[in-house]
């Protein structure tokens, strides 16, 4: 796991686009796996500059995201189908029939599930995954629990993650208690993952990780120290808390 930390969040953001800026230069039919969150908003806000001023282009690039809220309509404005249009989609050439993001209102969610990994691999896996972290160690909404899943699933969110998300609602009530998102296993099939993390919260959780001592599920992240190449992207403030 290789580890970078940038003074602040607008130097990892920059770092964390450059990189998709080169995977996308090296194979510009990249896979590229996307989260959500408030992590990469400085990244997707980068990537649409590069589109902008310096001609980055979309235009073969096939997307997957992590995951999805259940029961949640697609132009809800918590989905994460909104936030990956308003945030980045509407903003750059990607053509709207190559961006993948878990349906959350199907309904025959296992099937449907399987259907996601197999499209995955049918596109020829994901190349680059970007990843967020949660402040309890989640990975896209894989919880800390006694197992964890390896393909996409249907899970509980913990009442940390409904606190938590609970900034982006009106109130606690209306936070989906459930959500599709892709296993451990979907996730370290990438090729490349990078994960990012700014901000005093995530300071406790980075230091476990960056210990990388122990893999435990209760710690979903610590996975990821099984994979052959993990960037670690961190500020000052996640890093040092
Ligand atoms: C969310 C998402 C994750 C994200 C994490 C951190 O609930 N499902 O994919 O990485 O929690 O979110 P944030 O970047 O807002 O701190």
């Amino acid at each position: 796991m290789k580890v970078i930390v940038e003074k602040n969040y607008e130097e990892l953001s920059k770092t964390a686009a450059n990189i998709i800026k080169d995977e996308i230069a090296k194979k510009p039919n990249l896979v590229l796996g996307l989260a959500t969150g408030s992590t990469p908003e400085g990244t997707y806000r980068e990537l649409i500059r590069l589109h902008k001023e310096e001609g980055l282009d979309f235009s073969q690039v096939t997307t997957f995201n992590l995951d999805e809220y259940v029961g949640i309509d697609k132009d809800h404005p918590n989905s994460y189908h909104y936030y990956m249009k308003t945030t980045l989609f509407d903003h750059i050439n990607i053509d709207p029939n190559n961006t993948f993001i878990p349906d959350g209102k199907v309904e025959n969610p296992e099937k449907y599930c399987k259907e996601y990994d197999r499209l995955i691999e049918e596109k020829g896996g994901i190349d680059l995954q970007v990843l967020g972290i949660g402040e309890n160690g989640h990975i896209a909404f894989n919880e800390p629990d006694e197992a964890l899943n390896v393909g996409t699933s249907v899970v509980n969110l913990t009442e940390s993650t409904i606190q938590a998300n609970s900034r982006f609602f009106d109130s606690i009530d209306q936070v989906p208690k459930t959500a599709i998102t892709m296993g451990i296993g979907s996730i370290m099939k990438a090729k490349k993952i990078i994960l990012l993390a700014n901000g005093k919260k995530k300071a406790n959780v980075i230091k476990e990780l960056l210990k990388q001592d122990k893999i435990t599920t209760k710690l979903p992240a610590s996975i990821l120290l099984l994979h052959p190449d993990v960037t670690v992207i961190v500020d000052e403030e996640a890093y040092n808390g």
